[in-house]
This record gives C-alpha cells, sequence and structure tokens, in this order.
C-alpha cells in the first residue's frame, strides 16, 4: 500500500510531525496563525487524512477533498463537525478524550475564585499604586467554601470540579445532567438536582454540558431572571451555550454578581465585543486545555488517530456518532 498523505493544518510539535512522517507523507501549515481556508481546501485535495483545531467540517470543505478518510481534531470537544454530512460521506472524526479534564477542572476553579474573590482587580489595584492604608471595600467578595456548586454537565470534567468543590473547598456540590450518575454521586457525596432548581439555588453555576442542538442557547434571557442575584456564572465548554447578549444585559443590569468565561459566542471574541468592558466578568482567551504536557498529550493523540484513520483503519477515538 502507499504511504497515505495527510495535512497537519496547525502548528505542532516537531516530535509529533516526526511521528507522523513515520507513517505517512505529511504537509503542514506550521504557522502560528490560523490557516485561511483557499489554503486549506487547496491542501486537502489530494490527502487521505487532516488534522486541525475547531475548523468546521462541512459540506464545502469536504468537496474540496475527495479522498479524505479522517479528520482528527486536537481538542475534546467536536462541535466543529457536521456528523450528519460526515456519516453520509463516510469520513471517520475522531477527537482526544480524557487528556485534559483536570487541566480543564483546575482553570474553572481559578475561574470561580478570581470571579468570587475579585483577583485580578486586586493584581490591578495592586500595580496601579493604588494600595494605601485605607480598607478597599470594592475589593471584598463572595465566600467559595460552603457555598453551593451548581455544575451543569457531569461528565469527566464535571466530576474533576465536583472532586475540588467537595473535598478542597467544603461545597454543597448539585449537578444537572441527561443521566444521573450514582456512582458519582456515592463517592464525593453530591447531588442530583433538576435544571430550573439548580438555576436557582446556586451561588456558583459551572457549564461543562457540550454544545449540541438541545444545549444552544441553554443559558438565556429566561435562566438570568431565575438566578441569585449573588450568583456567579463559569463558562469553561462552549460561548454558544449561553446567550451572550442575555449574559451581557445580566452583567450589566446586576441580575447576577458576575461571570467567568474562557469561551464566547465568537472566538477571538470581537474587539466591539461588550463583555470586554464589563468590570464584573474575567475574560479567559479559551485556555482551558492550555497547559505544555495536556497540549502536548492531545497532540500527540490526534497524530495516532490521524495516522490510523488515513490507513482507513479505526482509530482508537473515533467520537461514538461516527462509530457504525
Ligand atoms: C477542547 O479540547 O474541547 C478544549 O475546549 C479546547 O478546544
Amino acid at each position: 500500500m502507499n504511504r497515505p498523505k495527510v495535512y497537519i493544518a496547525r502548528k505542532i510539535p516537531y516530535e509529533v510531525e516526526e511521528y507522523i512522517g513515520k507513517f505517512c507523507d505529511y504537509e503542514k501549515w506550521g504557522k502560528n496563525t490560523e490557516i485561511p481556508q483557499d489554503e486549506l481546501f487547496n491542501r486537502i485535495s489530494d490527502k487521505d487524512g487532516v488534522m486541525l483545531y475547531g475548523i468546521k467540517i462541512d459540506e464545502a470543505l469536504l468537496d474540496h477533498a475527495p479522498k479524505l478518510k479522517i479528520v482528527s481534531n486536537i481538542s475534546a470537544g467536536y462541535n466543529n463537525f457536521n456528523l450528519e454530512v460526515m456519516k453520509r460521506r463516510n469520513i471517520m472524526g475522531t477527537n482526544t478524550p480524557g487528556i485534559l479534564n483536570d487541566t480543564v477542572a483546575d482553570l474553572v476553579f481559578g475561574l470561580i475564585l478570581c470571579s468570587a474573590r475579585k483577583i485580578v482587580q486586586a493584581d490591578s489595584y495592586v500595580k496601579n499604586c493604588n494600595w494605601t492604608h485605607e480598607y478597599n471595600l470594592n475589593l471584598l467578595g463572595k465566600d467559595v467554601h460552603h457555598s453551593t456548586l451548581g455544575i451543569i454537565g457531569m461528565g469527566n470534567i464535571g466530576t474533576a470540579v465536583a472532586k475540588r468543590a467537595k473535598l478542597g473547598f467544603d461545597m454543597n456540590v448539585i449537578y444537572y445532567n441527561r443521566n444521573r450518575k450514582p456512582e458519582v454521586e456515592k463517592n464525593l457525596g453530591i447531588q442530583y438536582c433538576e435544571f430550573e432548581s439548580l438555576i436557582k439555588t446556586s451561588d456558583f453555576i459551572v457549564l461543562l454540558t457540550p454544545l449540541t442542538k438541545d444545549t444552544y442557547h441553554l443559558i438565556d434571557f429566561k435562566e438570568f431572571a431565575m438566578m441569585k442575584k449573588s450568583a456567579i456564572l463559569i463558562n469553561a465548554s462552549r460561548g454558544q451555550i449561553v446567550n451572550e447578549e442575555a449574559l451581557v444585559d445580566a452583567l450589566q443590569n446586576q441580575k447576577i454578581l458576575g461571570a467567568g468565561l474562557d469561551v464566547y459566542e465568537t472566538e477571538p471574541i470581537g474587539t466591539d465585543n461588550p463583555l470586554i468592558k464589563i468590570p464584573n466578568v474575567i475574560t479567559l482567551p479559551h485556555i482551558g486545555s492550555g497547559t505544555s504536557s495536556t497540549l502536548y498529550n492531545m497532540v500527540k493523540t490526534a497524530a495516532l488517530n490521524l495516522v490510523k484513520g488515513s490507513y482507513g483503519e479505526i482509530p482508537p477515538n473515533l467520537v461514538p456518532e461516527l462509530i457504525k
């Protein structure tokens, strides 16, 4: 069999490129910027596989890649896949599950602590030389310990967040998920809660559900109206789970106390997005999985998937919806 041809549409460590090169002929984008669409369409026209991050896989892209067997995502989320189209065209799609759970859970806690204890504002206060002997009441925060944490989406990341909350911060943890998780409830002493009741009673609401047709704008004007005025919303999953217009309204009109965000409806965030001017929101640039070792392991896993799939074999992390 000829060596398969693959395209690496994102800059990755050279060592991983070398691994791919042992099995496949590869071309790469290699720059830190996002690959322009025409360049990508051009490059994948004779390829068996492509490895990428966040680029939409739809009819238009697949029309330019008649030989394509596999799309290997360098991410756990795969909301960039049009699963119906991929299924119909017999294209395999993979993700990198299980690697980032603790890394994202750590960042969620960073967002909880920064939002509740005004850590970012306090840092600017000191660096701007505003610290005097007068006690600054504006920097008074909200307790995290012993408060109620509501987690929406109790997968592996949700479980890792619940563990930190329960064991480290003595929080009362409630969760909402499509399926109940009796084992997690028993092991960690957390409680299942109906969606509306969680929205109404949580001090912190953490969104960790995947983006699907059912979770698009799950948190909208109606949900913000039900939240405690002292609630803090944390989103580290996908931006479109929250209607950003409703979030801006809730933050500007004190319907909630604050928010900690790693994700947005449009990424990178637009310079005209009101969120960047609102003081009671922490805005991070989608860095949930962003530690060197986690990213390296994700790229390595994506490379294994790419190589396997480009030979027409079933890769280890074929997403469940595409398993035949
Ligand atoms: C993931 O892997 O899904 C992270 O959110 C990075 O995109």
